[in-house]
């Protein structure tokens, strides 16, 4: 949403995709009236192989072309892996990882035939360590980043820009889908959704590779590689220990 409401209010026309029709349509109507242009609604699950076709096709369609394809939706899920549903880390690799893969792939060719266009990935900082009582999530995260940066590598020079948004604790529906108790996490490690947005488009008008929105969330990948990866993986279970009782 907060994607949507920013590149509303810069002028551009979006195509809205998620599974809620109704909230899409909510969404369309007051971007409408608060910035005029207009904003397709296209429900779909992302995490279904037909549905996700259709978002498929139209980031194929030549004939309205899409200039930048920001790849948002997805969850995590909280807990120790022995005992969460096994449906539901299924569809989390099937929505952060397949989904993300296939758009991505999706929009490349017509950017590329264009010389111009633009993807920003959602990854996460839990992608930049293993993730104890977050594996799935972590580990879908870290394969957002690295794709990301790969891809990022193979289009320079193209015009076209690919680039990784790892943001840290966000305010956002995010936590309470995820069953995580926001209030144990320390006020200091938040950041407002429109922030992290001003800094993704800052970062991918300039070209970059990755945004980590935050100075505290930039700390977090230059301490992971400077630590031995032993201490890494503890730490970062005691960290997730204390999320999962509090
Ligand atoms: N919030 C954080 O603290 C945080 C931190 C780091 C990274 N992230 C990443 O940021 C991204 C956005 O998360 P958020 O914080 O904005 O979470 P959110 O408030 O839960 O929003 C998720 C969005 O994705 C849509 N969505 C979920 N499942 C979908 C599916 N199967 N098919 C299509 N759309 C689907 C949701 O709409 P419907 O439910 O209507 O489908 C909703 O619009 C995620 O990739 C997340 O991993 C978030």
């Amino acid at each position: 949403m907060a994607f949507a409401r920013r590149l509303a209010a810069d002028g551009h026309d979006l195509v809205l995709v998620a599974r809620s029709e109704p909230q899409l349509k909510t969404l369309a109507d007051e971007l409408h009236t608060a910035h005029g242009g207009h904003s397709d609604v296209l429900p779909a699950d992302l995490a279904d192989a037909d549905s996700l076709a259709t978002v498929e096709a139209r980031l194929a369609d030549t004939t309205a072309p899409v200039d930048l394809l920001v790849n948002n939706a997805g969850y995590g899920t909280f807990g120790p892996f022995a005992e969460l549903p096994v449906e539901k880390e299924d569809g989390l690799v099937r929505l952060n990882v397949l989904a993300l893969l296939r758009l991505t792939r999706a929009a490349l060719p017509p950017m590329l035939a264009r010389g111009r266009g633009s993807i920003v990935n959602v990854s996460s900082v839990a992608g930049f360590q293993p993730g104890p009582y977050e594996a799935s999530y972590a580990a879908s995260k870290a394969f957002v980043t690295s794709f990301t940066e790969a891809i990022h590598e193979e289009v320079r020079g193209t015009g076209v820009k690919v680039m990784v948004l790892c943001p840290g604790f966000t305010r956002t529906e995010f936590q309470e889908r995820a069953g995580v108790e926001s209030d144990s996490v320390p006020g200091p490690l938040w950041q407002d959704a429109d922030k992290v947005v001003d800094a993704a488009l800052q970062v991918l008008r300039g070209g970059g590779a990755m945004c980590v929105p935050g100075l505290l969330n930039k700390a977090a990948p230059v301490l992971g590689r400077l630590a031995p990866r032993a201490v890494v993986r503890r730490v970062s279970a005691i960290a997730g220990r204390r999320l999962h009782s509090s």
